[in-house]
């Protein structure tokens, strides 16, 4: 997977560090982003040392020991720890990517962690997604439809339109690919980004939506959808093994057959 560079206001100082486990255990150490609103402090890198053999294998097992074992002051988002809620997302030895179906053993040495680069951090590995979400309602994330349902009761779709959403409906919205793009980075005051542009490919490849030409009309924009310079560090880091960049194609293509 591509590693990521992180911004430059995330160059941190050096925190505390927690050890003292007994020579013999089966150590790991975990060196954690801190950042806390409440301090005038700069952000800092804290040190922890993980017993794995009492730990669980992924990586938010090791967050949730060193919160209930060590340190409860260290904050981050977690509700599924099945991959489905997307609210674990953080940067893992410089990959975006969710800490509850990340193995610790994959990662050799130390485990650095830190939280998705390039939005405010409210706390910790905690970070502020309300634009992400503002833009997400932008596109308009629902069916909209104007005639009656053709079985009277139910919008039908064959198999085959039911497919075209395989690859698509599966995004769990935890943001790992909008925040390693580049061209998110520098415009996401503007550009939609990776998971956005997917979502609203959605709604286009759905056989039941009738505002395809007003979702093509509202993306057709220099900066909402075209800032995409087909980088792919977006498909490389998605967790879910989905393709923001082709779905991104797909809309361009789309565009390009009705000019
Ligand atoms: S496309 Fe993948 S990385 Fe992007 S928001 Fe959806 S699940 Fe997350
Ligand atoms: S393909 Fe487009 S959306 Fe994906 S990382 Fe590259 S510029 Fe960003
Ligand atoms: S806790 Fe839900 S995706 Fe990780």
């Amino acid at each position: 997977m591509a590693k990521i560079s992180l911004p430059k206001n995330s160059i941190v100082g050096k925190g505390r560090k927690f050890t003292g486990l007994k020579p013999a255990a089966r150590k790991k150490e975990f060196k954690i982003y801190r950042w806390n609103p409440d301090d005038d402090a700069n952000p800092t890198t804290d040190t922890y040392e993980v017993d794995l053999d009492s730990c669980g294998r992924m990586v938010l097992d090791a967050l949730i020991k060193i919160k209930n074992e060590i340190d409860p002051t260290l904050t981050f988002r977690r509700s599924c720890r099945e991959g489905i809620c997307g609210s674990c997302a953080m940067n893992i030895d410089g990959t975006n990517t969710l800490a509850c179906i990340k193995p610790i053993e994959e990662i050799r040495s130390t485990v650095r962690i830190y939280p998705l680069p390039h939005l405010p951090v409210l706390k910790d590995l905690v970070p502020d997604m309300t634009h992400f979400y503002a833009q997400y309602e932008s596109i308009k994330p629902w069916i909209q439809k104007q005639s009656p349902p053709s079985a009277g009761r139910e919008n039908l779709q064959s198999v085959e339109e039911r497919s075209k959403l395989d690859g698509l409906y599966e995004c769990i919205l935890c943001a790992c690919c909008s925040t390693s793009c580049p061209s998110y980075w520098w415009n996401s005051d503007r550009y939609l980004g990776p998971a956005i542009l997917l979502q609203a490919y959605r709604w286009i490849a759905d056989s039941r939506d009738e505002a395809v030409g007003e979702r093509l009309d509202e993306l057709e924009d220099p900066f909402r959808l075209y800032r995409c310079h087909t980088i792919m560090n977006c498909t490389n880091t998605c967790p879910k093994h989905l393709n923001p960049g082709k779905a991104i194609a797909e809309i361009k293509k789309l565009l390009a057959i009705r000019s």
